[in-house]
């Protein structure tokens, strides 16, 4: 959730610990720090709020130091102020830390008896204390006073270190949440987050679970948790340094909502052979030898998950189940040796899903991954990777990625579908020239946004919205509110329109704003007569149909907006983006911010 940064050099390194938190600052941004050595002495500076508070501190106070640490704070133990934020520093020992120690409280108590004072709330300080202990008490080296701490640790940790008296050490370790280490020319590098690295370097190892690791400017060892020197291989990146820059646009959102058509046309281009009609993919397991298909993601990922369980069951006719991975491991799940378990993440980090995997590893081998970060442990740890290929996201609220997420599990479920005859020829061409299509049907939505921007209007002076949709159009009504709530702070709830006689209509009247996906289909009928439920108490409807829909709803509400009319099964990925504007447009009327909306990470790596 966190990003941590270190950096060890023969040259200076404040100025690229900074450039290197910017590009983490996805990761949690309501706090930030440094601490380097400087004339043998720790030296830090830390501040609340985004990193420019922190950047402008050091810019009135300066400090330097060739090697150092830096962190972007989530908060998870103690609320977002100075104390709380990291590093956390001792007399000897400087700490950032990504992850959550649970059993932190039962040292901390420990070391109150022995009269240690701590001035913060979190669990990284006790980490501090404790290698502090093994230091000054014991007389251990660096490296063994982290190794003997981490032994006791229960949870999830990243850690990079540094000491006082140690100008050309960093020591970092691992487990449960990532670190790559980069490797530089009389320097080198670490961090939560690969591709923060390639700013300063492209070849990089990924530590493994339980590794430590240390860092001078010359020389990088790596050992595993039994203290053995290990090898751990490299890779080049060959991803550009994230692009920071937002273009023409205000934020990252809404250019990452406006790139979409390339965007699809690069997926579709990695998979498709649009000249030929064929699919080129990545191998994957046996159709034939899948009884079940288990689709896993936390939050948005989660909602393609059920978008595609809708895609796998009607067209390829295998048992599919959605599940949110916070739940799936804890509940005891049946997985079997003939299911194909399919992990949707667009970090590849998340720790919810990642503990999924590793739970439905010990039952079987076919491991899906649908990640948009190549390298992202997610990734690394499935057995076939299909990547979504939608390009760093660097806005909070997941929207390209997600759209990817869809097509590349919608080509799954075509070729699932062919492989088992469950489609003719003629259909399967028919849904792979649709998807080719999708670009153009993006390009015509977003030239009529101003007319969807006029519909967010309908949302002023609500306190809540909700959003309706029936079949494969309930999870994008679900994703819809997600995405409201999370960057304007406008309550919203997503439901299946059939469920809305079940309790929800309680909450229409007139100042109830109504979010309705329902385009000419086999249940367009049904819904239309929940909406006509909506229209006789007053709710305000604001429909989203196609053209056949739109002629069929004339008396239902005067806020229409008509899409291209597509493939019933690729509803979902059109009629997101609408979606995606009004949550937009509303965050922007509320003055919000968009692109690091309060208490959230782009990357969750906390359970
Ligand atoms: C919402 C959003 C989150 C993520 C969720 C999973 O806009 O971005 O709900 O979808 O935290 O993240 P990934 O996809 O990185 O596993």
């Amino acid at each position: 959730m966190c990003g941590i940064i270190g950096i060890v050099s023969k040259n200076q390194v404040v100025d690229r610990l900074i450039d290197g938190l910017e590009r983490l600052e996805y990761r949690g941004y309501d706090s930030a720090g440094i601490a380097t050595i400087s004339s043998s002495e720790i030296v830090h500076s830390k501040s609340t709020g985004k990193l420019v508070s922190l950047k402008n501190k050091i810019k009135q106070n300066p400090i330097d130091g060739h090697v150092g640490i830096g962190h972007t704070r989530w908060a998870t133990h103690g609320e977002p102020i100075e104390v709380n934020a990291h590093p956390h520093v001792t007399k000897n020992v400087a700490v950032v830390h990504n992850g959550i120690i649970e059993n932190f409280a039962e040292f901390k108590n420990g070391l109150l008896e022995k009269g240690i004072i701590f001035n913060s709330q979190t669990d990284t300080e006790v980490i501090a204390r404790l290698v502090e202990e093994k230091i000054s008490m014991e007389k251990c080296g660096p490296l063994e006073a982290v190794r003997l701490t981490i032994e006791k640790l229960r949870g999830s940790f990243a850690l990079c270190f540094i000491f006082k008296g140690l100008e050309n050490l960093i020591v970092v370790t691992r487990r449960g949440s990532p670190l790559a280490l980069g490797f530089g020319d009389g320097e080198n590098f670490v961090s939560s987050d690969a591709l923060s690295l390639s700013i300063f370097s492209r070849k990089v190892c990924y530590l493994e679970e339980g590794d430590l690791a240390t860092l001078t400017s010359d020389e990088v060892k790596i050992y595993d948790s039994f203290g053995n020197s290990v090898f751990r291989d490299t890779q080049i990146l060959f991803t550009d340094p994230i692009n920071l820059s937002k273009g023409q646009y205000k934020h990252f959102m809404e250019k990452e909502i406006f790139e979409q058509p390339e965007v699809i046309s690069q997926v579709l281009g990695y998979y498709l052979n649009a000249f030929e009609g064929t699919l080129s993919l990545p191998s994957l397991p046996q159709s034939t030898e899948i009884q079940r298909i288990i689709l896993i993601g936390c939050g948005t990922a989660f909602y393609s998950c059920l978008a595609a369980k809708y895609w796998f069951e009607s067209l390829s006719g295998i048992t599919t189940h959605a599940e949110l991975a916070s739940e799936f491991r804890y509940r005891s799940p049946v997985v079997r040796k003939d299911d194909l378990l399919i992990f949707v993440s667009q970090s590849g980090e998340t720790a919810d899903t990642i503990g999924a995997l590793r739970f439905a590893k010990k039952y079987t081998k076919n491991i899906l991954a649908v990640v948009n970060v190549e390298q992202s442990s997610i990734a690394r740890e499935s057995n076939w990777v299909f990547p979504t290929k939608a390009g760093p996201e660097i806005g909070v609220a997941s929207t390209k990625a997600f759209i990817c997420q869809l097509i590349v599990l919608k080509i799954l479920n075509i070729k699932f579908a062919s492989d088992l005859s469950k489609i003719s020829v003629k259909n399967r061409s028919n849904l792979l020239n649709g998807l080719l299509e999708l670009p153009r049907l993006y390009a015509e939505i977003l030239s009529q946004n101003e007319n969807i921007k006029k519909l967010c209007k309908k949302f002023i002076g609500s306190n809540s919205v909700l959003y309706l949709g029936r079949d494969v159009l309930y999870p994008i009504a679900l994703e819809g509110a997600l995405k409201l709530k999370e960057i304007s702070y406008l309550h919203a709830e997503g439901y299946a329109s059939g469920e809305l006689k079940h309790g929800p209509i309680a909450l229409i009247d007139e100042s109830m704003p109504l979010v309705a996906l329902n385009p000419w289909s086999k249940v367009f009928e049904k819904t239309l007569s929940n909406l006509e439920e909506v229209k006789a108490r007053r709710g305000k409807i604001i429909l989203f149909t196609d053209k056949k829909g739109k002629e069929l709803s004339k008396d239902l509400t005067k806020s229409i907006f008509q899409l291209p009319s597509c493939s019933e099964l690729l509803t979902p990925i059109l009629y997101s983006l609408p979606l995606q504007l009004i949550a937009y447009y509303t965050a922007l009327d509320k003055g919000t911010d968009v692109d690091q909306p309060r208490n959230l990470a782009k990357s969750v790596t906390v359970e």
